[in-house]
């Protein structure tokens, strides 16, 4: 499922189209502050399907909380949900940081397959001596939650069947190979060691299998 945000505006309506037109299940979120309701039905009738559809407000982090709670299988978020006008933004720039600042780190936060709260309690578990990945299991999640679909789905549609990827994560890589993506090379990502970091960084080679010497 992807959420497409402002999915009632200009270029999230036409996305929306493009996207159920491909057999994707859509949910749109929008606050109708430049839109209106009536641009549901005309995806409806274009497409022959009605989108799910939930007013909200992307600046109520506790909505957009409950929207991520409601919506389980949502694994791409494309963000179109913003104030947009260049004379406006000049005399009202607050309104332009809440409502395009704001929303976009709400949504980054919850958008995290596990959400903030459970990364923060993550944190929690492995101060008390988890690793990174035990923690997650004792949260009741996976290693890793987060589909590579996505970015399978855009790659192809630029016309691009092959990378390299900057990346030391085999799963990353496989996910990819697996939705027709050829990698032509694995550019490894080496951070520097610290005491801070240096057993999470145990936990994701020796239980992770990532590239790291
Ligand atoms: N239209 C263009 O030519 C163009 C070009 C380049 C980039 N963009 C960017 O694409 C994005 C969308 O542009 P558009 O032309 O479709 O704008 P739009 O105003 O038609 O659509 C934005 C939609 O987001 C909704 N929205 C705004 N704030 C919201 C909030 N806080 N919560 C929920 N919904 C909210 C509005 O009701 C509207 O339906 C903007 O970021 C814009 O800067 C637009």
């Amino acid at each position: 499922m992807i959420l497409v945000t402002g999915g009632l505006g200009f270029i999230g309506s036409h996305t929306v189209v493009e996207l159920q037109n491909e057999g994707f299940e859509v949910v749109i979120v929008d606050n109708l502050s430049n839109s209106s309701i009536d641009v549901l039905d005309k995806i409806t009738k274009i497409t022959g399907k009605q989108p799910l559809f939930e007013e909200i407000d992307l600046r109520d982090k506790q909505a957009v909380h409950q929207l991520f709670k409601k919506y389980t299988t949502i694994s791409g978020v494309i963000h179109f949900a913003a104030s947009k006008a260049v004379g406006e933004s000049v005399e009202n720039p607050l309104l332009y940081y809440e409502n395009n600042l704001n929303s976009l780190i709400y949504l980054l936060q919850e958008g995290r397959n596990i959400g903030l709260a459970n990364k923060l309690r993550s944190y929690h578990l492995q101060n008390q001596g988890l690793d990174t990945l035990a923690a997650n299991w004792h949260l009741g999640f996976s290693a890793d939650e987060r589909s590579f679909e996505l970015a399978t789905i855009l790659l192809k549609h630029l016309g691009i069947s092959s990378i390299q990827l900057l990346s030391n994560n085999p799963l990353k890589s496989q996910a990819l190979q697996a939705g027709g993506i050829k990698i032509d090379r694995m550019v490894p990502m080496l951070g520097r060691r610290n005491a801070f970091n240096q057993d999470y960084l145990k936990t994701k080679k020796q239980k992770m299998g990532h590239h790291l010497s």
